[in-house]
């Protein structure tokens, strides 16, 4: 499926309890910018995470992920999985990309949104939602970024705050 009857699966995806928040968010005038990612970037960055996925090191799952980041300055950053022999030292696409945009920017990156594509078993249309690990990671740089990424039912978006409920903070 292409053009627009695609892109309108990810608002299909927005649960009543998401939707209910964005209007008590906008009624009591808190901010959502954070979380209004344009149709035209999400694709750019759905496009770019299915691109850097072909970079992928995953001979032992054959599951290949890539991701996209866009930080709050509006730059796109890419990560791909990176498995190792010593299966416990695999760095996901999601955490890949995001250490690959602090590397080059530093830390006090924001980050805004996260695209996500996998392919296993030559379907473009795995289920793939960030692992929990990645999550606590995405959290830290990007409280309320907006995660695209391939749902059981069909393409998705979802706050990081659903996905993560009470994320970890130090301070
Ligand atoms: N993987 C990711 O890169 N991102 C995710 O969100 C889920 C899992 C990778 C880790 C491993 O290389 C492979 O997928 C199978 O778990």
């Amino acid at each position: 499926m292409v053009g627009p009857a695609r892109e309108n699966l990810y608002y299909q995806g927005d649960s009543i309890v998401t939707m209910a928040k964005h209007l008590i968010f906008s009624e009591i005038g808190l901010s959502m910018q954070m979380t209004k990612v344009p149709a035209a970037m999400r694709e750019r960055l759905l496009r770019s995470a299915r691109e850097v996925m072909k970079n992928a090191y995953a001979p032992f799952s054959n599951f290949r992920v890539g991701a996209a980041i866009l930080t709050s300055k509006g730059q796109v950053f890419l990560g791909c999985n990176v498995e190792n022999s010593s299966y416990g030292m695999t760095n996901c696409a999601e955490r890949t990309a995001i250490f690959s945009a602090i590397a080059k920017l530093g830390p006090e990156v924001e980050i805004r949104a996260v695209a996500i594509a996998a392919l296993a078993n030559n379907d473009h249309g795995v289920p793939c939602s960030p692992c929990g690990a990645c999550r606590q990671v995405i959290y830290e740089f990007g409280p309320r970024a907006i995660i695209f990424y391939q749902g059981k039912k069909g393409p998705k978006q979802s706050l990081i705050a659903d996905l993560l409920p009470e994320g970890f903070r130090l301070k």
